[in-house]
């Protein structure tokens, strides 16, 4: 390694050139081959199957990555045609997340790049899904705002450049994916909830039912899902049992409609708070249509450029890991030997990285 600011580039450069990404924050397990933090040569994503419980079982999680990983990383190295030996790193989700769940990727990939001898970087799930539309979109124009709607996440962030973010909105209690979910199961959906209701609220009036648009009457940018949440649960105790076919359908399209005006409502004031040029969105919800549909029409009359990823890359994913990984080996991160997990956002030290 030379220390000349030329040789210096050419070494971070040469280490984020073939990374190697592994998500095991929850209960998907994703591993990708990322070149030069932009062209993705494979990805494989193994999603567990959630019929028997109707959620995720935090300790059959970890234990599904564990089986999952080896086999998963051999065939996406073989899919991208590159061998164990012309990896330059490892970037392993390491927050916020179930620690169990992160605890298995972390140590699969500290031992993997050590007997590899190669640098493994940790990087935060969140951070990963604010930049998750760049793998397909390339670089956003700046400033940027990021919108991350997922099973665990509701976040508005400011984006002024890699690493240099700032939150401007969370929610208080559930997170948008949550309030799918919930509601989808009180409606006899199974799990995940969001794309059966997505499905179900096409067949369905959005005014059926005049449900809350939470936080609206309030400034700022924070979102609160919990009542909406409970709004569904009183119509459905007062409703026939069982639910008929067409309640069904009107709940799932006028909670649908709640939660989008929401996202949208306050999406919208934050695009006007930041100015920002580009929307990048990010996690599951991020698949819904109602959702895409309104903010493309945002974006188009505030000549906004909106980047959303293609499903896979909404959802959790290793590819969007490896290029959080690549561009902070490129900035010359310099890899953390300890690799702590964390399981929440605050604990996770994102919130104090502000410009
Ligand atoms: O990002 P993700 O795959 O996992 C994490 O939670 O990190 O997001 C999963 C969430 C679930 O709550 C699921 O119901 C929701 O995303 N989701 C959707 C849709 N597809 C997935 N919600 C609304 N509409 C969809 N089409
Ligand atoms: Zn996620």
């Amino acid at each position: 390694m030379t220390s000349s600011p030329a040789g210096l580039t050419e070494c971070r450069s040469e280490r984020a050139r073939l990374v190697l990404g592994i998500e095991t924050s929850c209960d998907d397990t994703s591993v990708a081959v990322l070149e030069r933090g932009r062209s993705l040569r494979s990805m494989l994503t193994s999603t567990q199957d959630h019929a028997l419980y109707g959620g995720v079982v935090p300790e059959l999680a970890s234990r599904a990555h564990l089986e999952r990983l080896p086999g998963l990383i051999e065939q996406a190295l073989a899919d991208a045609g590159v061998a164990p030996r012309h990896l330059t790193a490892i970037a392993v989700t390491r927050a916020p997340g179930l620690v169990g769940s992160l605890v298995v990727g972390v140590a699969f990939a500290r031992a993997y790049g050590f007997g590899l001898g190669i640098p493994v970087i940790g990087v935060n799930h969140i951070e990963a899904h604010l930049h998750s539309a760049e793998l397909e979109h390339g670089d956003p124009k700046l400033p940027a705002l990021a919108l991350v709607v997922s099973g665990g996440h509701t976040e508005l962030v400011s984006i002024e450049g890699f690493g240099r973010q700032r939150w401007l909105g969370t929610t208080l209690d559930d997170a948008a994916g949550e309030a799918f979910d919930k509601v989808a199961k009180l409606v006899g959906l199974g799990f995940p909830g969001g794309p059966a209701i997505d499905r179900l609220a096409t067949a369905g009036d959005p005014a059926a039912f005049a449900f809350p648009r939470p936080m609206l009457d309030r400034p700022g940018f924070d979102f609160s899902f919990s009542g909406l949440k409970t709004a569904v649960a009183q119509v459905v105790a007062a409703a026939p049992s069982p639910l008929p076919d067409d309640w069904r359908a009107n709940l799932a399209a006028s909670f649908q409609r709640a939660m989008v005006d929401t996202l949208v409502a306050k999406t919208e004031r934050a695009l006007a708070h930041t100015r920002a040029r580009t929307l990048q969105l990010g996690g599951g919800v991020a698949c819904n249509r109602e959702l895409r549909e309104r903010l493309a029409a945002t974006c188009l009359a505030a000549s906004v450029a909106l980047h959303i990823p293609s499903p896979r890359f909404c959802a959790d994913n290793a590819a969007m890991i490896a290029r959080v990984g690549a561009l902070g080996l490129e900035r010359g991160d310099v890899p953390d030997p300890e690799l702590d997990v964390a399981a929440s956002l605050e604990e996770s030290g994102l919130l104090d990285e502000n410009p």
